[in-house]
């Protein structure tokens, strides 16, 4: 089972097939809404030339047009911000596809989740940029910490473009929050009058809802959309291992939900990323360079970026056109150095460089074990790391005067390991690499 989404998301992309995706014309609006809203201008494309995209929707005149577009930015390289462009998102093809069949074609909500930094949010981005390319309403709420489902509700209903929603005199706006908050079924009554087109709700850092019952409200919601065939589909982006974990399941709401858990990134991809952005500043990119890129950000998506800006910054301070392997280690000390403040609480009270009585140095082994190759969410096996019979090492820096560092599951009789905090395992590596004279 190791190395099962390493496998996939792999295969996926090398056999995606070129996909020809349905654009239909955009048919001429009812004449009493065309009557009172003028035509929407052209939007600037999200999609790229052959790529996935959703089937253009009926047309809602006057639809929202105040999202903002991709700003323009110094680096191609973006650690510190989610891809905002289809064509900086690398990979992904496999889950942008099936994010568009559930919303589309099965009318399902979907609940993308997985690790800090492996790219929710840059998927989410282009996913809603493809559905209002196609004319879905778009709300894009962030969840705040501690809030209550009424809170996120009042928001989310509060951004719904008023040309969705029923004009009919006699009844309320969707945004008239109740006096004592919202309720799952005032909620449902508000989306009910959702009327034109369909609106999209993507909720990011959606684990943030943390208050009592507020995720059970929320797959009672998505369920009662489902069930009353509303005009409104729900996106939720989180940290989370698993589906179960992200929201309060409902008996049934399986059914109405696809799962979309964010893998890393392959190697290729990472390759992609880091030659597609040195071209984009003119730069080329020595083999031996992208090689050691590739094996520290080891298919980390935001260590590549900040990887590769760093990289490309000492280029071109050197007023060279060809990044070096020079460029890469320095890129490499640098983050190490910028990165050692985030762990010195977790790694200074422990002996890592000191022989262990069995003649295990803790820092060896983590290099190692960060070095192995490991599945979409970063677990390994005692037999994927370079040291001989070392489960029994590795089980003990899962315990808690050991960091915790590591922590471990059992899966279909097989222990597993993985690193405790986002971005360790790439620290772990710049240290190790340093400490080898790699770096
Ligand atoms: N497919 C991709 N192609 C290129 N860059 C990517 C890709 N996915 C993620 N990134 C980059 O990785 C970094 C993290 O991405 P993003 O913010 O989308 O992750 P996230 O999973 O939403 O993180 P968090 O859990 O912290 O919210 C960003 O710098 C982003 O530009
Ligand atoms: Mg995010």
């Amino acid at each position: 089972m190791i190395g099962l989404w390493r496998t996939r998301s792999r295969t996926a992309q090398a056999d995606a097939p070129e996909v020809m995706l349905a654009t239909r014309d955009t048919p001429p609006a009812a004449p009493t809404v065309a009557d009172v809203h003028p035509a929407e201008p052209p939007r600037q494309s999200f999609a790229v030339p052959g790529g996935p995209a959703f089937a253009r929707q009926k047309q809602v005149n006057g639809a929202d047009d105040a999202l903002s577009l991709p700003a323009e930015r110094r680096s191609p390289f973006t650690p510190t911000q989610p891809v905002q462009s289809a064509d900086s998102l690398i990979g992904r093809r496999d889950l942008i596809e099936r994010a568009i069949a559930a919303i589309e074609l099965e009318r399902a909500h979907v609940a993308i989740f997985g690790e800090r930094g492996h790219g929710k949010t840059s998927l989410a981005n282009i996913v809603a940029g493809l559905a209002e390319e196609a004319g879905f309403g778009v709300v894009r709420q962030a969840c705040s910490a501690g809030a209550s489902f009424s809170d996120l509700i009042g928001e989310v209903l509060d951004k719904i473009p008023t040309r969705y929603i029923s004009r009919a005199d006699d009844e309320p706006g969707v945004a008239g929050a109740p006096a004592t908050g919202w309720t799952v079924a005032t909620a449902t009554a508000a989306l009910r009058r959702i009327r034109f087109g369909h609106v999209l709700i993507f909720i990011d850092e959606f684990d943030r809802l943390a208050a009592q019952n507020a995720r059970r409200d929320m797959a009672e919601l998505l369920k009662n959309c489902s069930d009353m065939a509303l005009r409104a589909s729900f996106v939720l982006i989180g940290v989370a291992e698993s589906l179960g974990e992200l929201l309060s399941l409902h008996q049934s709401i399986h059914r109405n939900l696809v799962a979309l858990p964010m893998p890393l990134l392959t190697d290729a991809d990472l390759a992609t990323l880091l030659t597609q952005g040195c071209e984009r500043l003119g730069l080329a990119l020595e083999w031996e360079a992208e090689k050691l890129l590739l094996q520290l950000a080891h298919q980390s998506p935001y260590t590549a970026q900040k990887l590769g800006l760093l990289a490309t910054v000492h280029t071109q301070r050197r007023g060279d056109k060809t990044v070096t392997k020079a460029d890469a280690a320095a890129a490499a000390r640098q983050l190490m150095e910028e990165s050692r403040p985030v762990f010195a609480s977790l790694l200074d009270p422990l002996p890592l460089d000191r022989k262990s009585p069995d003649g295990v140095i803790w820092a060896d082994l983590l290099y190692e074990a960060a070095r192995a190759p490991c599945d979409g969410f970063g677990w390994f096996t005692a037999k994927d790391v370079n040291v001989p019979h070392c489960e029994d090492d590795l089980a003990t820096l899962t315990r808690p005067d050991a960091g915790p560092l590591l922590r471990a599951r059992r899966l279909s009789g097989r222990v597993e390991f993985a690193f405790t905090r986002a971005n360790l395992r790439n620290y772990m590596l710049l240290r190790g690499a340093e400490r080898s004279g790699v770096i």
